[in-house]
């Protein structure tokens, strides 16, 4: 009975973030199964010291309770598992969340270092990015960079966000502060890019 509730209700908080296909990926919810992947790829530092939130070392328990905040996150946020179409394989993760502004939301995505280099991190923003468009009232969507992170700055500019500032962000496997890039797409532009679909 309980199960029966507990589902019923991450259901109901997942309600707004629909699975989402595109030619190669399957963005979906993060399941119990994703566990031993998501732990292997996650416990990278070339991972978790790129991304604002993630454990270094990173073990089952920290995958175990990612996976489970992900199903009952705050309304309005969506964390996707990055999966490959052909054969369900866990490749990463790619989600949005809301800000303090209810107009802007940020988005967030890392993919596992074997599957770097086939644009499947520009593939899984983009789809993120169209849903979030498409279904919210919402006028822009933010992502911040580490300065030194090339491969995500090539993302952001492949998925049209322009370029803001600079500033500090928290990051959690270094224990410190690091200098990040801080760039935005708004509704307009995307409405102009959206081109993307067909190219
Ligand atoms: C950043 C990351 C998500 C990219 O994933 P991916 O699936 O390899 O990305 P894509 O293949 O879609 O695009 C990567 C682009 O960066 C380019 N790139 C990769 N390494 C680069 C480097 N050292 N310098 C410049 N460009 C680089 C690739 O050539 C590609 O551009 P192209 O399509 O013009 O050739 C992945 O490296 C990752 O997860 N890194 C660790 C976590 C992270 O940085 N998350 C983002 C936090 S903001």
């Amino acid at each position: 009975m309980e199960a029966d509730s507990q589902e019923d209700e991450s259901h109901h908080e997942r309600a707004g973030c629909p699975v989402l296909v595109t030619e190669r990926l399957v963005l979906r919810t993060p399941h119990t199964e994703d566990t031993d992947a998501l732990t292997c790829l996650a416990n990278n530092a070339r991972v978790a010291t790129m991304v604002s939130r993630m454990p270094h070392p990173y073990t089952r328990k920290d995958a175990a309770d990612f996976i489970r905040r992900s199903k009952t996150g705050a309304i309005g946020k969506c964390i996707y598992a990055v999966t490959n179409a052909e054969d369900g394989r866990f490749l990463g993760c790619c989600g949005i969340e809301p800000q303090d502004d209810p107009a802007t939301l940020e988005l967030g995505y890392w993919i596992g270092e074997p599957h770097w280099g086939n644009g499947y991190a520009t593939e899984a923003a983009h789809a993120v990015i169209d849903m979030a468009f498409r279904t919210r009232s919402i006028d822009c969507i933010d992502v911040r960079c580490r300065v030194t992170n090339l491969a995500s700055r090539r993302v952001i500019h492949k998925c049209g966000f322009q370029f803001q500032g600079t500033g500090m962000a928290k990051s959690l496997a270094l224990g410190s502060t690091v200098p990040v890039e801080w760039y935005r797409l708004d509704r307009k532009t995307w409405i102009s890019l959206r081109s993307w679909a067909a190219a």
